[in-house]
Order: C-alpha cells, then sequence, then structure tokens
C-alpha cells in the first residue's frame, strides 16, 4: 500500500446547523464528518435559526463553537435587507459575506438591487462576498463584481450556462470564482427517481448535458470543489416538501479520488481545487504540521454505517470508489485514524482542538 501525503483539505461551504438545528449537526458532529473526510478547515454558512446576521449572536455562535470543534472553523455573516447598517460590523468575527440571491433551505434572501448596492459599498473589500446565485442570477453578480472592482465567489455552480458565463467573465479578467459540489459532478437528475427526497438540493441535480459541461471546465474555470455539506435528519427528509440538502463531508475526497483514478483530473488538481484554491481565495491561515494521508487505490462501497455527521445518510450509499483517507494530522496531532478497527476509536481529537478563525 503506497500512501500519498496531501495538504489538509479546505472545506468553504458547510453547514454546521449551530445555533437552532443541533438534532441535524453540531459544531463536535460536523467537525469530526470534516476531520473523517479530510478537511482540516471548513466555513460554516450563516442559515441558521436565529441566522448569522448581528454582532451578537455571531460573538455567541463563536464562543459555543470555540468549546466544541474539532478543525478549524470560520462563519460567514448573512445579509439581510434589515440589518444594512450592522454589516461592517460583522467583518471582524467573519470569513465573508454570503448573500442568497436564490431561495433555498432558511430565511436567509437578498433579490432587491437596494440591497446588494447597499451589501457591495458597506461590505469591506478586504473581506469575500460568496453568493448563491442560480440562473440568470450569476449574471447579476458579475455585473456586481465589475461595477465594484470587488472579488465575488459564486457557491455550488451546477449548469451549463452558469459555468459558460463565468467562463467568459473570467475571460474579460473579472475577479470572479466558482466552486463546485461533487453531488452536482456524480450525480444528474436522473438519480432523483432513486434517491427520492435524499437526491433534493439546492441547485436541483442537473442534466447530463449540465454535468459534462462541469467536468469539461475542471481544469479551467473551477477554482474549487466544496461540498455544501447540508445534513437533515432522515425523518424530516421524509417530510412533503423535504428540506433542501445533502451531506457530502466525508464522501468528497473518495469521489474526488475516484475521478483522479478514472484520468478524468490530475492529483495536483484536486489538490488545487481542495486545499490550495480555497486557502487563497478566502485568505485562510495556514496550519503548519498540518496533512493528510490517502490510499489512492483503495476500492471500497460508500456506506452510511462509517459516518460521523450526526445526519447519518449519504446520497452516495452503494457507489464504489477508489481511493481512501487513511489519516488526518492537524498541528502536529494525528486526529483522525481510519485503520483503527473501531468506528469509536477513529476519532482522536478533543472538542476545542480546532481554531475559530479568523
Ligand atoms: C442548504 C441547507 O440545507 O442549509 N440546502 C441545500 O439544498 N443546499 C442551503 C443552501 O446551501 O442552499
Ligand atoms: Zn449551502
Amino acid at each position: 500500500m503506497t500512501l500519498l501525503k496531501l495538504p489538509g483539505l479546505a472545506d468553504i461551504h458547510t453547514h454546521l446547523r449551530t445555533p437552532g438545528g443541533e438534532h441535524k449537526e453540531t459544531f463536535t458532529t460536523g467537525t469530526a464528518a470534516a476531520l473523517a473526510g479530510g478537511f482540516t478547515t471548513i466555513l460554516a454558512m450563516p442559515n441558521t435559526h436565529p441566522p448569522l446576521i448581528d454582532r451578537s449572536i455571531i460573538d455567541q455562535t463563536r464562543q459555543k463553537a470555540q468549546l466544541a470543534i474539532l478543525c478549524d472553523v470560520g462563519l460567514f455573516a448573512g445579509a439581510s435587507a434589515h440589518r444594512l447598517d450592522d454589516l461592517p460590523g460583522l467583518a471582524a468575527g467573519t470569513v465573508g459575506l454570503k448573500i442568497y440571491l436564490n431561495d433555498t433551505f432558511g430565511p436567509l434572501r437578498v433579490d432587491d438591487l437596494p440591497t446588494l448596492l447597499a451589501c457591495f459599498r458597506r461590505w469591506p473589500r478586504h473581506k469575500l462576498i460568496a453568493m448563491h446565485a442560480e440562473g440568470q442570477s450569476v449574471a447579476v453578480g458579475i455585473g456586481l463584481a465589475a461595477a465594484f472592482r470587488r472579488p465575488v465567489h459564486f457557491c455550488h455552480i451546477s449548469r451549463k450556462t452558469e459555468i459558460e458565463l463565468i467562463a467568459a467573465a473570467k475571460q474579460q479578467g473579472l475577479p470572479v470564482t466558482c466552486e463546485v459540489t461533487p453531488h452536482h459532478l456524480f450525480l444528474t437528475r436522473g438519480d432523483t427517481d432513486r434517491l427520492g427526497p435524499l437526491g433534493d438540493m439546492r441547485p436541483r441535480l442537473a442534466e447530463p448535458e449540465d454535468v459534462e459541461a462541469l467536468w469539461r471546465h475542471i481544469s479551467t474555470t473551477i477554482d474549487c470543489i466544496a461540498t455544501d455539506h447540508a445534513p437533515h435528519t432522515l425523518a424530516e427528509k421524509q417530510a412533503d416538501p423535504p428540506p433542501p440538502g445533502v451531506p457530502g463531508l466525508e464522501t468528497a475526497l473518495p469521489l474526488m479520488l475516484t475521478a483522479v483514478h478514472q484520468g478524468r483530473l490530475s492529483l495536483d488538481r484536486l489538490v488545487e481545487l481542495m486545499a490550495t484554491n480555497p486557502r487563497r481565495i478566502f485568505n485562510l491561515p495556514p496550519q503548519p504540521d498540518t496533512f493528510i494521508e490517502v490510499d489512492p487505490r483503495a476500492r471500497h462501497v460508500i456506506s452510511s454505517e462509517n459516518l460521523f455527521t450526526l445526519c447519518g445518510w449519504t446520497p452516495f450509499a452503494g457507489m464504489t470508489v477508489t481511493g481512501r483517507l487513511v489519516r488526518t494530522v492537524l498541528r502536529g496531532q494525528t486526529v483522525f485514524d481510519a485503520n483503527r478497527p473501531q468506528k469509536s476509536q477513529r476519532l482522536l481529537a478533543k472538542p476545542g482542538t480546532g481554531k475559530v478563525l479568523p
């Protein structure tokens, strides 16, 4: 068995559900899933209950995180039309501003130009703006990036038209970046019959021609792979309508290693997409003596049994993958060891091991 040593991965799009959704995931269970997936830094989204749109909630959430996290965690501030004056004060405790231009899980949504302009004027320039933008909303985001000459990062791009528009914007030298999720690379709309509510997320799964377009841009236009880890309980997923979202922290690396094994991208490109670029784009601090070991040839079947996410399921159950995480080391300490026979022995980090960023 030849092991490869790679940098600790960074997931710039995770839902950790604190405050208010701790029955779906907690800071401890979510960061356990991160370490089991090879991620040593994750950035948590603000669509919590209440959402991360004011200073006191953000400060309280940072304090809760510091006691509970097993890897490094940054929080996003959420944009809200009702809290525009507060925006500059939210930057110090967060890694970026998340603006939801389209509907998804939770109440955060900004779809009027006055609010968007206020966000771009008030959010400090040294901190990134990330957007949930689908379809023509991507053009709105590109227009704002151009008009304000400031970077905009597009979350979970999933359609051929969207990735082609971003490629065109990049060719014009506009400061835009984007991420794609493993579920939009490995599943299509055809999988929704089989998966039922477990295949429901925003953006929805797309057509094969969209997925093919994403793969064509994997070594050029796409900057990052991000999980959009969005845990909901199985019981909640049975509701009508189900809450959108699927977990992904523990399946992203084996899926992307499988793509390397199949010759769809190089291992160097995987490291750029899952470690180097996310860290550069979000200006994340270096983590000394931090790395993961992977066995690139280990074939195994993804199963819900071995997961550390509290929600306990994955839309990829039953899929055979090639490539497995063996060990995660954070600041010189082995924090996850997949070779231990019992699941309960594999996680070696104590709550509080991680740092809250910035
Ligand atoms: C996310 C969630 O559950 O918080 N759901 C999803 O379908 N992706 C919200 C989001 O990222 O849009
Ligand atoms: Zn999300």
